[in-house]
């Protein structure tokens, strides 16, 4: 494992799931902070956190047309150690580097950790880049909750962010010049190509969706089966569904990966079930096809069992269509380098539509991710590192 990951690697150990579970403000992501800042310290960098609880390390002055890299070091429930930790962990390695053979860049350089990129405490993936960039309004957010009931308000007054200064950050936004995040690739694209690193070309529309499943809550002996309207069993019809409208069109990808079971006993016939879908495709229309083809499937399921069911959106990303600019120049300075379209988001997808946005995928051997077996081969997080390294040097 690369250096940097072997000093985070204790940090959020999820012993129940497996894997890691670091979530926004809570202890190992808390820890994580506090071993970022001392790491960037090391290297000479000035650490700052923005308004939207976004973590920078600065080389050199901040200001405008700066060239910003990073990721994220929040993980899903039981994730695995590189989504986000390699992005960062390859920040500081490339600028490293630099400073080691004496560079001296010709704009300010930044390391930036996005907050809550996987949306596990407060359920909208990329929130601290959605927030800085205006895409999610500041009083929704300020309302989000997360399992336990709090706020993101009062989540962020514990951590020390000013809950009214939450939202559209112009300054910050104004000082990226372009953005570059480094990833653990999340599919089989490198290993089918036999290659270590590839450049980000798209990333597919997606979006959330919360299906609100309602029947009738009742006691779990004394009512029989005849005549229930039991949310659960309409749930499971639901799930069901969703994975056969999506593997009806080609392409689809479509997920229950969490549910909530209200009240959640034993002997207790369920009166709600929330269910959440993730669902995506390569455009814009299709997944709105996607999501009314699951909608209608969803319904006419759960009145099997005398249930009602609503769908609302939670979050939406369209499809993101990397930079041209960095494309080229990436493709020029990597000679090459093979080009990949993916299927997860990222922060610098949602960046993509207000600053010059581009990313590089690093081989995960497994093939898997979301998933303690996520993985990438210390030669191959090398190889990142260099590209990252040849990329700022003819950025900067
Ligand atoms: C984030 O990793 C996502 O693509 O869901
Ligand atoms: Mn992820
Ligand atoms: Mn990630
Ligand atoms: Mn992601």
């Amino acid at each position: 494992m690369l250096a940097g990951l072997d000093e985070i690697a204790g940090t959020g150990r999820d012993a129940r799931r497996g894997g890691y579970s670091r979530h926004l403000w809570q202890g190992a992501d808390l820890e994580l902070r506090a071993w970022f800042t001392e790491r960037a310290e090391r290297l000479g960098l000035m650490v700052a956190t923005d308004r939207n609880g976004n973590l920078w390390a600065w080389w050199g002055e901040p200001g405008p047309g700066a060239v910003v890299t990073g990721s994220h070091l929040d993980s899903v429930p039981g994730g695995g150690a590189y989504d986000g930790p390699l992005g960062v962990v390859s920040a500081f390695e490339a600028i490293g580097r630099l400073q080691a053979s004496g560079f001296v860049p010709s704009r300010p350089v930044a390391v930036l950790v996005f907050a809550e990129e996987e949306g596990s405490r407060f359920g909208i993936a990329c929130l601290g880049s959605r927030l800085m960039t205006g895409g999610i309004d500041a009083d929704r957010a300020r309302a989000l909750v997360d399992p336990d009931g709090v706020t993101l308000a009062e989540a962020a007054v514990r951590a020390g962010v000013d809950p009214e200064r939450l939202g559209a950050d112009r300054e910050a936004l104004g000082r990226i010049g372009l953005f570059i995040e480094l990833h653990v690739e999340q599919g089989r694209g490198l290993i089918d190509l036999g290659r270590p690193v590839a450049v980000a070309s798209s990333i597919l529309a997606h979006g959330r969706w919360r299906l609100t499943v309602t029947g009738q809550g009742n006691h779990a002996g004394a009512t029989l089966m005849p005549g229930r309207r039991d949310p659960m069993v309409a749930a499971a019809r639901a799930v069901v569904a969703v994975h056969e409208a999506s593997s009806a069109i080609p392409g689809a990808r479509a997920t229950v990966g969490r549910l909530e079971v209200v009240p959640g006993g034993t002997n207790v016939i369920a009166s709600t079930v929330h269910a959440w879908l993730d669902a995506r495709c390569e455009t814009d229309a299709g997944t709105r096809a996607l999501v009314a083809a699951i909608t209608a499937r969803v319904e006419e399921a759960v009145g099997l069992n005398g249930c009602s069911v609503s769908v609302t959106e939670e979050s939406w990303t369209g499809t993101v269509t990397f930079d041209h600019g960095l494309r080229e120049c990436f493709g020029r300075e990597l000679g090459g380098v093979p080009f990949l379209p993916t299927g997860a988001g990222h922060d610098a997808g949602v960046l993509a539509a207000s600053v010059p946005s581009a990313m590089l995928f690093v081989r995960n051997p497994t093939g898997i991710s979301h998933s303690p077996e996520e993985f990438a081969e210390a030669d191959d997080c090398v190889a990142g590192i260099d590209a990252l390294e040849t990329l700022l040097r003819s950025l900067l």
